[in-house]
């Protein structure tokens, strides 16, 4: 068994198989062009990775996962929240949007509390088009006042978080995979990887490696949403 991220973007799914530490087990959409487009309707970040993970397991076997995240900006009421890859128009570059998030808080002072902000992810984890468990993870910082870095992708040039003075996009892979907002939603999935799947499953604490998935059987431990 292997599990499967619900997404084409290739720098989540890079940063999941790093934070995982089991790339040969991680794989993404890229095999399943047949698979289109999931229209995120849902009004949050749970909501939405809900949508894609329970879409993506009716098509394709195994636990798949998906995940959502986005950044909320204090200054702007939680904007651009779920709307992030859209904040500057469905075709827009990830610069456009920065200039456009930059533009909205640049009479915002360097030190207000108002230039604060959190990256938040959620993962929900499916099967057979059911959801198992959703996990969160945030991430606290600011908005910096001219994009830095090369790092990553989306709004990582202009994000700070706290304890830094570097941007994610400055920071080293391995740092912002440490503290990010997805490392620690997937540390929480992969302390309860186990239960969803049986100690034999091979990921996270106490997996062992071989065998089957008993605890994946649909239905199971849908309790643990
Ligand atoms: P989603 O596919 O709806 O989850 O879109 C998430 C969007 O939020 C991305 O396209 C980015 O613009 C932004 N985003 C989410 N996570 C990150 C991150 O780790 N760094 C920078 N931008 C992010």
């Amino acid at each position: 068994m292997q599990l499967i991220v619900a997404t084409r973007n290739a720098h989540k799914t890079r940063e999941i198989e790093q934070i995982f530490g089991s790339a040969s087990a991680v794989r993404d959409l890229t095999a399943h062009p047949e698979i289109s487009e999931i229209t995120e309707s849902g009004t949050s970040f749970e909501e939405n990775a809900k949508l894609k993970a329970i879409a993506v397991s009716k098509k394709l076997p195994g636990l798949v996962i998906a995940d959502d995240s986005g950044l909320e900006v204090q200054a702007l009421g939680g904007a651009p929240g779920i709307q992030s890859a859209r904040y500057a128009g469905a075709n827009a570059s990830d610069k456009e949007r920065i200039a456009k998030l930059l533009s909205r808080v640049a009479n915002v002072e360097a030190k207000s509390d108002q230039r604060r902000a959190r990256f938040r992810c959620v993962l929900a984890v499916a099967r057979d088009g059911q959801v198992l468990a959703t996990f969160e993870g945030v991430v606290e910082g600011k908005i910096a006042e001219r994009p830095r870095g090369s790092h990553g992708f989306g709004y990582d040039p202009i994000f700070i978080p706290d304890g830094f003075e570097e941007t994610f996009a400055e920071l080293p892979e391995e740092v912002k995979n440490n503290i990010s907002h997805r490392a620690k939603a997937i540390r929480k999935l992969q302390a309860k990887l186990p239960t969803l799947c049986g100690e034999a499953y091979g990921f996270g604490a106490g997996g062992g490696g071989g065998g089957g998935a008993p605890g994946c059987a649909a239905g199971a431990p849908a309790a643990l949403i």
